[in-house]
């Protein structure tokens, strides 16, 4: 998720929640493609975090295949295709879920990123691709060179997508065929269209009706909207035949959610709150332009059910580091 699953956050609820499988946030094929080097820091990842797969959205199938390639040198364990986002920057481009709506575009992203994985087994290398700087080559090689040697070494990742029920009108007879096409390791569907954004309830009998069409194929189907417990997600995966959900905004300031059973002896979600702004800064203070910031929004979400979480929130948000968020924390006797 955008601004939210960075690599510190990832790690903790790797850590505490230990979910199935987890995405990076999103970052642009075109970006990366036009030099955006900074960009590369969505594809920072630790190797506590593994199956870790790598998000990427835009329109330009070549840049695709290129992206795909570097994700593999990068050791993801999967390229996952956003045909999902709403958000007018992403959608009014025609990336993202805009991608409905232009089903043979979709086609050939999917099509050109199995290419770029296929590219990267037949021995292309990163420096070899036309439109990746000088810059980014490097840095990923960087990178590369520090992965554990199974990482290094070619494998064949899967290529999944995550997208939602339709643009204005949900369109699963007609979208979900097309994409099984092409035979996508895996399709997460959000039950919402675009027009919905994130108002209303997400429709699970229209992911209900995709997991039917997709039945007989090897794509994984994965249903997502409005899963705010393990026993909904239990319930959701019984009821429409999905091999999973995913879990989102719920997750948020809960690691544990994804957990089966929390012990007492389990540290509190102040404590990890702790780590996390710690890790935060250890992460990212090197950093030009560090700003503590996109760390705040997570402490608010922490403290959310607490009594006084207002006042508690209102504090949180002035801290710049985890050092300042543990003295905060202790003088409300939360740690
Ligand atoms: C802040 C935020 C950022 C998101 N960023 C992404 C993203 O980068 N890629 C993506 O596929 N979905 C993104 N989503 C959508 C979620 O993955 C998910 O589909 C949606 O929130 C519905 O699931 P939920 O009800 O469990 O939250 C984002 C959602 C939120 C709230």
């Amino acid at each position: 998720m955008d601004g939210v699953t960075d690599l510190p956050y990832r790690h903790i609820y790797k850590k505490y929640g230990n979910p199935a499988v987890m995405y990076t946030e999103f970052a642009s094929v075109e970006g990366l493609c036009r030099g955006a080097a900074q960009l590369l820091k969505d594809f920072l990842y630790d190797e506590t975090q593994r199956p870790i797969v790598a998000q990427i959205y835009g329109t330009t199938p070549k840049f695709f295949r290129q992206m795909a390639t570097v994700l593999c040198e990068l050791g993801f364990d999967g390229v996952d295709i956003n045909m999902g986002c709403p958000a007018k920057n992403v959608a009014h481009s025609g990336a993202g879920a805009a991608l409905i709506k232009t089903p043979d575009l979709a086609q050939e992203i999917v099509r050109e990123t199995k290419a770029g994985v296929e590219d990267w087994l037949q021995g292309i290398a990163v420096s070899d691709l036309p439109d990746i700087t000088t810059e980014i080559a490097k840095i990923v090689q960087t990178r590369h060179d520090a992965l554990p040697q199974a990482y290094q070494e070619k494998r064949a990742i899967p290529v999944s997508v995550k997208t939602r029920v339709g643009y204005d009108k949900p369109v699963i007879s007609d979208w979900i065929p097309r994409l099984l096409e092409l035979a996508p390791a895996c399709i997460a569907l959000h039950g919402r269209t675009l027009r919905q954004q994130y108002s209303g309830l997400a429709d699970w009998e229209r992911i209900g009706e995709a997991v039917e069409l997709a039945s007989g194929t090897n794509t994984l189907m994965l249903g997502n909207g409005d899963v705010d417990s393990l026993a909904t997600a239990h319930e959701r995966i019984t009821t429409y035949k999905l091999d999973g959900v995913l879990i989102g905004r719920a997750s948020f300031g809960n690691p544990y959610i994804f957990k089966e059973a929390v012990s007492v002896d389990d540290p509190s979600l102040f404590s990890i709150a702790i780590e996390h702004a710690q890790l935060f800064e250890d992460t990212y203070q090197q950093n030009d332009h560090y700003a503590f910031l996109p760390m705040r929004k997570n402490l608010g979400w922490y403290v959310r059910s607490i009594p006084n979480a207002k006042e508690v929130r209102a504090e949180l948000f002035q801290a710049n580091s985890g050092e300042q968020v543990r003295t905060i924390l202790t003088r409300y006797g939360l740690v």
